[in-house]
């Protein structure tokens, strides 16, 4: 087997996907691909290959798929839906340029490539409950804008070129090892923090706001089996629809107060996040995922508020 380059390695999925997958195929088959400013620490650093490789240059990534001879690409860079908002025109060269880069280095050197789409792929005239596979997609963030592009233009170089694309949508990432930065759904990983350090937790989503969410270790789960799944059972490629649970603000709440019972929280809507996440589904339909490459998530909210709830201790107590 050749090795696999992880772009954006030190983001909130990227940082714990590398470990996860230098922990399957070798520390040495798996290069953590980081930009100036967010260099690899610690065991991330130190557990293996590491290389300069900016989405925005497509020289950079060239020089790492040569020097290291990577067949698997994962493209795990992107601003999150609420920081796209203030820098659009960044978000879309990060997004959208960059995957053209990305797409281009991997149909040179023959490449199969990861790049997450999401639930922000969505907008208001999507079906909100049991959203299907295949229906309508008109967001309206830049970062749905960026998304819906990688969809299309991940099949395109499937179709034309026979690059091999593969993608999942993503709902909100639940972890405890890096945090997000910048999203509407990084509320459901703040909470967990807040708790954990005995603080009240102001809500920047209205109550019932319900979106998809998915623990850390099954959207790890996600993106790997769908890269190892045999290509003749994909009738879709870019991309699955994907969820572990649909939960809202008092949902996760009370799911704490089960552990902390002296957890509390205060509603504070962010109007930007509030209208960006009543934009999109309350639930998606993954049945796709689970005929075509045998997906289903381990994790329901009360095994992650568990997990979630231990790992921060240890964490925080340090
Ligand atoms: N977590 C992302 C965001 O909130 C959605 O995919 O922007």
């Amino acid at each position: 087997m050749n090795t696999i380059l992880i772009v954006g390695a030190t983001g909130q999925i990227g940082s714990e996907l590398t470990l996860e997958l230098r922990k399957r195929y070798g520390n040495n088959h798996v290069v953590a691909g980081y930009i100036k400013g967010a260099e690899p620490q610690g065991e991330l650093k130190e557990s293996g290959p590491c290389a300069l490789t900016d989405v925005t240059d497509a020289a950079s990534l060239a020089a790492a798929v040569k020097q290291y001879r990577v067949d698997t690409i994962y493209n795990m860079a992107a601003l999150l839906s609420v920081v796209a908002e203030s820098k659009p025109s960044l978000a879309w060269k990060i997004g959208i340029d960059g995957l053209w880069n990305v797409l281009e280095v991997a149909r040179e050197h023959r490449c199969a490539v990861f790049t997450p789409s999401s639930i922000g792929s969505f907008g208001p005239g999507t079906p909100r409950v049991e959203t299907p596979q295949d229906t309508l997609q008109r967001p309206l963030t830049m970062y749905g804008v960026t998304k819906v592009t990688t969809e299309l233009l991940s099949d395109y170089y499937f179709h034309k070129y026979g690059v091999d694309t593969r993608s999942v949508r993503f709902p909100g990432i639940i972890s405890n090892v890096t945090p997000p930065g910048g999203g509407t759904t990084d509320y459901a990983v703040d909470i967990y923090y807040a708790a954990v350090r005995g603080r009240r937790f102001a809500c920047p989503l209205r109550q019932g706001t319900f979106l998809d969410m998915m623990y850390m270790p099954d959207a790890l789960q996600a993106a790997i089996s769908l890269m190892e799944a045999d290509p003749s059972g994909l009738l879709h490629r870019n991309a699955f629809n994907v969820t572990a649970m649909s939960v809202a603000p008092e949902t996760i709440c009370a799911a704490i107060q089960k552990e902390i019972p002296a957890f509390e929280m205060s509603y504070e809507v962010d109007p930007l996040k509030q209208r960006i996440a009543d934009s999109w589904p309350d639930r998606l339909d993954d049945s796709c995922a689970r005929a075509q490459w045998g997906w289903h998530p381990t994790y329901d909210l009360p095994a992650m508020t568990t997990d979630m709830l231990s790992k921060l201790k240890l964490k925080l107590s340090h």
